[in-house]
């Protein structure tokens, strides 16, 4: 453990002078005068990885992070040395290796100093453990900010603060507690205006503390396992976030369905509760896609059974809110009930299936079924038993979704909230103790599950929901935040929350809105729903024990202010969808803090409650009772206010009207911006018509609009839509371009292009090079043509 008393480094252990250095491919291997090995990997010009042993030999290298599909190859290559150092050159970047004491420093090519050693690499010898407490100390650089880290609660920039990674079940968790459900040890350093990463591969508890407890110093270790990192030049944040993404995996395209409002409860039940819920959505007029069964559909909560008095046709209730439009979504924890009678416990029992303590019986744990045995999930063989155990209620009862809970492991009536440290595992044939497992077992049940679910659900797309996630789960699944509180600090947190996950690589993430615990007034659940609604997973969600939270369980005002958001939410569904597709292609995060937005901009450094939400939309929630407003930061370039289409000019804090109908938003000049009808669900209507709504800019602006068949894979096979949009604007004219590629054909003929802030008064309109005079504004400022134009030219006075 790092402590203040460390400054004198007590029985820490450092590497001595380098013996050797060689260099095989893309590999050098460096050994110390003590032993210390030093591997270090380039895997692109821009990102290195360092990996470091104390006994003169590596493990086996393994990893349930990286993604087989990430990106390696660099343009340039080479090492000198000098009487001090090995330097090691790429396109990108200088790193610099102290020969006498393995301290580096990483400068980019522009000689900026990114990233330096402090003490560098260093351990101790845990005798608690028997085994290595590896440890990396870095300077901090003038003025650097941290961001990343996953579900941290706090202030979006972690400078000051120390953070642990070790997933825990925190019912009602609060503000700054940590740590909670996700690993994700990850972070993005910024200074000098240019951004780093630095991911810390290692799944036993993690430490970061920056600046902390030293005000210059930034420093990360583990309580055991290799000091292994990779890190990763921007010098855009952006650039960090793709590249940290591109290495732990995208997500394939969810379901558009997924992507829709979802309503749960802990729970709906019987059957008749669930259809009423579901019926009254469809007649109050309010969207919705999905509805949810928690724990109480299972018979006596054993997974993968139904409760047959409250759900005596399961496959008739589900099919029959299909036909009204709701896909079902089911949860599955992993503790499965010990119960000599239930097939599945005796099947996993018989397979030797089990998780088992060091000294042999198997691991028992309470959870909400009683006493349980848990699958352990680092098995390949138990993954793939899992996956199959969909069969049934995917492949034949119809469920559409699957959300799995509980998999910290959580477990009930220990002070540890989990499994004893001795548990062990096989770890994909690495056999381990929970120690070195506990961070990854939820991500690998969801990976499971993800098979399975995939697998039935086929030819459609799987929807996977986790609570405890390592990096890289985003490759299988989306998540939510957990068990938070129903009060105004939690809305701020719920920001926070959304904001900093979408910067660690998983972008497919919400929170309960209207808070799991407690009960909201509807004011709180207002202005919760208008912040939800930018949450790219989108879910009321709570406890039921402190009172209703559908849509009209406050009052009409309310009711009509969760519509009309919801509404506004499956208008944008194709801009929402646009976003998937650049966050699953190219890893970009979908929604976009403020100093992601704009890192030059030093005054984004600590804005916590703005956000863009895609690349054009800014968002700020109201976080107070009784608001009329608010101030907010509106940064740099003309944004649009979207309620009254007045344009302000950014860079400065503004107070901005929003009383309880209105969240403050603002739409960046020269977007276009997609929509659809509203839609009671995915899929209910023929869309006769895709909209763009466009922002008058003089100069020039772009947008992209991804579309396919909303589920299925034909998407992979070329047939999806993507349109490319051009805008330039001057002060007399407008023209817009359009270039599409992919094979899908959309069902629409039409665009409709409505114009915001056209500061002049249009006298011709030419289409594809013609002037056409049949093409008329329908009022003031909206145009329906031909969805193949390639260009539109408005002509004014
Ligand atoms: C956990 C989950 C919560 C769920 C409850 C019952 O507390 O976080 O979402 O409703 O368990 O399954």
């Amino acid at each position: 453990m790092i402590t203040n008393t460390e400054l004198e480094r007590k029985g820490n252990q450092f590497p001595g002078p380098i013996t050797t250095f060689s260099q095989k491919a893309d590999t050098f291997n460096i050994a110390s005068n003590n032993g210390v090995l030093l591997q270090i990997t380039v895997i692109r010009d821009s990102m290195f990885r360092f990996r470091y042993a104390t006994e003169g030999n590596f493990p086996p290298d393994f990893s349930y992070a990286l993604d087989k599909n990430a990106t390696h190859g660099y343009n340039h290559l080479e090492y000198q040395e000098t009487p001090d150092t090995y330097i090691i050159k790429t396109a990108k970047l200088v790193l610099h290796i102290d020969r006498i004491s393995l301290k580096k420093r990483i400068y980019d090519i522009d000689g900026t100093l990114i990233n330096e050693d402090e003490a560098g690499f260093h351990w101790e010898f845990s005798y608690e453990h028997g085994s290595d407490i590896v440890k990396m100390s870095k300077h901090a650089q003038k003025m650097e900010s941290y961001y990343g880290l996953g579900d941290k609660p706090m202030h979006f920039n972690l400078k000051g603060k120390r953070v642990e990674n070790w997933v825990t079940d925190q019912y009602a968790f609060g503000k700054d507690q940590d740590p909670l459900y996700k690993a994700i040890p990850f972070y993005v350093g910024l200074h000098s205006d240019k951004a780093y990463g630095i991911f810390f591969d290692n799944t036993f508890r993690t430490f970061f503390d920056f600046c902390q407890e030293r005000r210059d110093t930034t420093s990360f270790w583990a309580q055991g396992g290799e000091m292994n990192y990779y890190f990763i030049y921007g010098p855009g944040i952006d650039r960090v976030v793709s590249s940290y993404t591109d290495l732990t995996g995208k997500p394939e395209m969810p379901p558009l369905w997924a992507l829709g409002f979802h309503q749960s409860k802990w729970s709906y039940y019987p059957e008749n509760n669930v259809r009423e819920v579901a019926s009254k959505f469809r007649e109050l007029r309010i969207p919705c896609d999905a509805i949810y069964l928690d724990i109480d559909y299972m018979d006596g909560f054993r997974c993968f059974t139904w409760n047959n008095n409250y759900f005596p046709d399961p496959k008739k209730m589900i099919d029959e809110l299909e036909e009204d439009g709701f896909k079902t979504v089911a949860i599955i924890d992993p503790g499965i009930k010990i119960d000599k009678d239930y097939d599945i416990y005796k099947e996993a029992l018989e397979k030797d299936y089990f998780c088992k303590r060091a000294d042999g019986p198997l691991m028992k744990g309470k959870v909400w079924p009683g006493e349980c045995n848990f699958p352990d999930f680092t098995n390949p063989k138990v993954r793939e038993w899992w996956a199959d155990l969909y069969h049934e209620l995917i492949g034949e009862t119809g469920v559409h979704g699957v959300w799995n809970d509980m998999n910290e492991p959580a477990v009930m009536e220990v002070p540890t909230k989990t499994f004893p440290l001795d548990v062990r595992h096989d770890y994909d044939g690495h056999p381990c103790s929970h120690r070195k497992a506990h961070n990854i077992y939820g991500m690998q049940m969801a990976r499971a599950t993800y098979h399975g679910v995939k697998k039935y659900t086929y030819p459609k797309r799987p929807f996977i929901i986790t609570r405890s996630a390592y990096s890289g789960a985003q490759r299988y699944c989306s998540s939510w935040t957990g068990d938070n509180v129903a009060t105004w600090e939690h809305l701020w947190v719920a920001n926070q929350q959304i904001q900093r996950m979408c910067l660690s690589g998983m972008s497919f993430i919400g929170t309960d809105i209207g808070g799991f615990a407690e009960q909201p007034t509807g004011e709180l659940f207002s202005r919760w729903v208008q912040l939800g609604v930018f949450h790219p997973f989108c879910r009321v969600h709570s406890s039921g024990d402190h009172g209703d939270q559908e849509p009209w369980s406050f009052d009409e005002e309310v009711t009509n202010i969760v519509r009309d958001y919801v509404e506004m939410r499956y208008e944008l569904l194709p801009y929402l969808y646009t976003m998937f597709w650049e966050y699953a292609q190219d890893g970009i995060p979908m929604i976009k803090p403020l100093v992601y937005f704009d890192q030059e901009d030093h005054q984004t450094f600590y804005r916590t409650d703005e956000f863009i939400f895609g690349n054009d939309i800014l968002v700020c929630p109201i976080l107070e009772p009784n608001a009329q407003g608010r101030r907010m930061y509106i940064p740099r370039g003309h944004w649009y206010n979207y309620w009254s289409d007045e344009v302000v000019e950014g860079g400065k804090e503004l107070w901005v009207d929003a009383d309880i109908n209105k969240i403050p938003l603002f739409v960046r000049s020269g977007a276009m911006i997609p929509k659809y009808p509203v839609q009671q669900y995915v899929g209910e209507k023929k869309i006769e018509t895709l909209t763009l709504d466009v922002y008058y800019k003089e100069g020039k602006g772009k947008a992209k609009v991804y579309e396919d068949a909303q589920d299925g894979y034909d998407y992979k096979k070329g047939r999806f839509s993507m349109r490319s949009f051009k805008l330039t604007g001057k002060s007399n004219e407008l023209i817009i371009q359009q270039h599409k590629e992919g094979k899908f054909v959309t069902e629409y003929d039409t665009i409709t292009l409505k114009f915001h802030g056209l500061p002049f008064k249009v006298t011709a309109i030419e289409l594809d090079n013609q002037l056409d005079t049949s093409i008329k504004f329908n009022g003031e400022a909206t145009l329906e043509i031909t969805k193949d134009f390639t260009e539109l030219h408005l002509i004014g006075e």
